[in-house]
């Protein structure tokens, strides 16, 4: 293991200790060197994949090949954050011997050093089968993208009385059920920030306020590659969308006027060798 590799006893500590645990998503070897060099402390490869990196309209087309060959090159670049893998649409619903397998992928041939699937009592028995193999899970709840057609799209979640008091059945439970941390997506701030008190494993906040044990946010979306999804929770903490179009301009330009490849750009052969080749080509 390298030698400052994040640990889950080291995040827990962190929750003790009120310091906020960084998450960040990443999905390829660039990416995964540049949040592993800022010194973020987990990484996820979220099934997001299919939308900001394949140009899926949801998470559910992605597979478990695609998702392990994405955590493959994440764990290529990464040396010190905790990995996490994302488990993808009917990797863990369908069958707990299946689940536990998929999940065991991950770990063994994608060098995750966890899971992450969502649901709330619903997967209790998965989660257990999971964590009892030794593997680490991260839930997830309130807004859950696989259920997006079941919930009626990318809404808020647990704005009632009672659905906060669901949210909170479910965090429990699968809590008990052996999660080691829990994700909290689009739900109220104040109701994030209560059931972060009542449990013991960290909470990572996306879209559900301040309150939180830790936040993370979809890399592509934080850096404004498309700088169109905007939603409320969104801090775009750079355009380079739109730096990045205007450079593709740019060299457009400059390969079509010539300017590029200038002389600093080329490669030179010496005047004698050039002088010699030439007088080749008159024999
Ligand atoms: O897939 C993903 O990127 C996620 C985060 C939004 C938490 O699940």
């Amino acid at each position: 293991m390298e030698k400052n590799k994040i640990t889950l006893p080291y995040l827990h500590e962190k929750k003790s200790r009120g310091v906020p645990i960084t998450m960040l998503t990443a999905y390829d070897y660039p990416g995964a060197k540049q949040v592993d060099l800022a010194g973020i402390d987990m990484i996820l490869v979220g099934d997001s994949l299919a939308m900001v990196v394949l140009g899926y309209d949801s998470t559910v087309h992605v597979t478990m090949e695609d998702m392990l060959h994405h955590c493959k090159a994440v764990n290529r670049g990464a040396r010190r954050a905790f990995l996490v893998g994302d488990m993808p649409f009917l990797s863990y619903q369908a069958d707990v011997r299946d689940a536990v397998y998929n999940a065991g992928r991950f770990i063994q041939e994608a060098g995750m050093d966890a899971v992450k699937l969502e649901g709330g009592k619903e997967r209790a028995t998965v989660i257990r089968a999971i964590s009892e193999a030794g593997i680490p899970v991260v839930g997830h709840l309130g807004l859950t993208p696989q259920s997006h057609t079941k919930l009626g799209g990318y809404k808020v979640q647990s704005k009632t009385a009672e659905g906060a008091n669901l949210l909170l059945e479910n965090a429990l439970a699968i809590e008990q059920a052996g999660c080691s941390f829990l994700v909290f997506e689009m739900v109220p701030a104040r109701i994030a920030e209560y059931i972060s008190k009542k449990l013991t494993i960290p909470t990572i906040g996306i879209g559900a306020g301040n309150g939180c044990d830790g936040q993370v946010l979809v890399y592509h979306d934080m850096l404004g590659i498309n700088s169109e999804f905007n939603p409320k929770f969104l801090k775009q903490f750079a355009s380079l969308g739109k730096d990045a179009s205007a450079a593709i301009k740019d060299y457009s330009v400059a390969v079509e006027s010539r300017a590029y490849p200038a002389v600093e750009h080329s490669f030179m052969i010496n005047e004698e060798e050039y002088a010699a080749f030439m007088a080749m080509q008159d024999e």
